[in-house]
């Protein structure tokens, strides 16, 4: 499946949201180019930190034509399809262990035309997600624990997205295996390796002086693991 580039804007600088934005969306070439941007959403109850709620998404809507990829770390997100969905998501997920009915919100999303995935945390089994893979977009695995950018990459995660890859090739589905904690040029080569599709990096991208060089680094590398 097609590769992916979604830089998180938890690790940009706030108060210049539309420049960062423009960083990664006007690179003269594609390849240095973002495909999506991965938008953190947290509530302080889900995960222990705060960022931003529907407002900010819709103000990022305003300043770019790319889609925007809603990752809710919230409690009760089945509550908040709506206002995301206003506010201009394209994609939105939420945490498996934060929605006892995940058909539900799932089937919320496809009626407002929003590509829905479920996400689960490093300690969570991705087995757990076997009956919901019919009714998703995409899976999104934590590779780090929810809350913070920077965080250091945790290896055994890709024994999921292995697993992953081949339930999807078995029951012939199409969703997409998103990886989000710890991708740097190094970590990211096992994670497509391992069947990876749609790779979130925050300081890998925001963190360096250059976003452009630093998408076109991620992009390099995963494709070297692939074709190796
Ligand atoms: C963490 C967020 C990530 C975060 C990743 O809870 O879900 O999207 O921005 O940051 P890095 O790429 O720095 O690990
Ligand atoms: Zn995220």
């Amino acid at each position: 499946m097609e590769l992916k580039i979604l830089p998180s804007l938890l690790s940009a600088d706030f108060a210049r949201l539309a420049e960062a934005v423009a960083a990664v969306e006007n690179a003269p070439d594609a390849a240095g180019r973002a495909d999506l941007l991965h938008l953190d959403i947290m509530d302080g109850r889900f995960v222990p930190n705060i960022t931003f709620g529907p407002p900010v998404v819709a103000a990022v809507r305003k300043v770019t034509r790319l889609p925007l990829d809603c990752h809710l770390m919230i409690v009760e997100p089945g509550r908040w399809i709506e206002p995301f969905a206003d506010a201009g998501a394209d994609f939105v997920s939420f945490h498996l262990e934060a929605e006892p009915h995940a058909h539900r919100a799932l089937q919320a999303l496809k009626k407002r035309g929003i590509g829905g995935g479920l996400v689960v945390n490093p300690a969570t089994a991705a087995t757990g997600l076997e009956d919901a893979l019919d009714f998703l977009d995409y899976v999104l695995l934590m590779s780090v624990n929810p809350g913070f950018g920077g965080q250091a990459f945790i290896p055994e995660t890709l024994r999921k997205a292995e697993w992953l890859a081949e339930a999807r090739e078995k029951r012939g589905l199409k969703f997409a295996i998103e990886i989000d904690g710890g991708i740097t040029p190094e970590t990211i080569r096992a994670a497509r390796a391992a069947g990876c599709d749609w790779f979130v990096a925050g300081s890998a991208v925001f963190g360096k002086p250059d976003p452009a060089a630093a998408i076109r680094a991620l992009r390099a590398a995963a494709a070297a693991a692939a074709a190796a």
